[in-house]
């Protein structure tokens, strides 16, 4: 008998609300019979899974990492090699910040195929929710990712200069244990210390929680949110339209009152 060959969908499963998901990516959850999954997928994704699929979580935070990369990466090898059609499921999209590169070159490298389902990231979906435009003309003409954090948690080097220019939306993501420190570096690069910055956590999740302040203002601030989830930073003078696109902020705690914001 022909041994069925096996195949892995690295699938971006959205910043959490379910509702963000692709055609694509759901028809591969509905026809998967085994899920792999990191600990930022949400329950209601989760819950699309069909009943007899195998479901398997390797959730990993940035100070613990339960089941470490070269072990998932031997998971899915060997999920596929025993002829399963494997889910990869990652939060947001699989190839920003989420290590799905680094898993699709091991994967081919052992022969399997593959393919890639991109999903809506964290900055894409908590802009929206939030209602502020990465982009906005005359008063961004570009947008940055940025990861707030470093392997083993090693010196931030970033070129710091080049991350405050006042026409540049910053996204930042996994930065909240550094966020002093980034802001410190920021300012004094040059950025103003009034430009308009938001935090979000849980953005699309019924969890979401919205803090809208300046740079200057963002680490006390988010310090005494205490966030339970995850975190966003979204800092640019798109931050001050904020309230303005007719998108429901009442989930927001505004902290504006110590700066003109630019
Ligand atoms: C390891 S990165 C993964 C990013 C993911 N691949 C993406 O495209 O969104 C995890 C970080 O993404 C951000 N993040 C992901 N989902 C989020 C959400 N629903 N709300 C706020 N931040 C989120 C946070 O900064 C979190 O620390």
């Amino acid at each position: 008998m022909l041994k069925k060959t096996g195949k892995v969908w690295l699938v971006g499963a959205g910043p959490g609300d379910p509702g963000l998901l692709t055609i694509k990516a759901l028809r591969a959850l509905e026809n998967a019979d085994a899920v792999v999954y990191d600990r930022l997928v949400s329950r209601e994704v989760l819950e699309l899974v069909p009943a007899g699929a195998t479901l398997i979580s390797v959730g990993k935070s940035p100070a613990n990492h339960p089941v470490p990369q070269e072990d998932i990466n031997q998971l899915l090898i060997r999920l596929a090699r025993a002829g399963r059609q494997v889910v990869r499921l990652k939060g947001g999209d699989p190839f920003i910040f989420g290590r799905g590169s680094e898993e699709a070159m091991e994967l081919v490298a052992h022969g399997l195929e593959i393919e890639v389902i991109p999903g809506i990231t964290a900055a894409q979906g908590c802009s929206a929710s939030v209602g502020v435009p990465l982009t906005h003309r005359g008063l961004a003409t570009g947008v940055r990712y940025l990861t707030g954090h470093c392997r083993q948690d090693g010196e931030l080097d970033f070129d710091w200069d080049g991350l405050s220019d006042p026409d540049t939306t910053l996204v930042i993501y996994m930065g909240l244990a550094n966020i002093d420190e980034i802001v410190t570096r920021l300012i004094a690069s040059g950025l103003q210390a009034s430009t308009a910055a938001i935090a979000i956590s849980c953005g699309t999740t019924p969890k979401e929680q919205q803090l809208v302040t300046t740079l200057q203002s963002l680490p006390s601030a988010a310090k005494a949110a205490e966030f339970a989830g995850p975190v966003l930073f979204i800092v640019g003078r798109v931050a001050s339209l904020h309230g303005k696109l007719g998108v429901r902020v009442d989930n927001a705690v505004m902290e504006l009152s110590d700066a003109a914001l630019v």
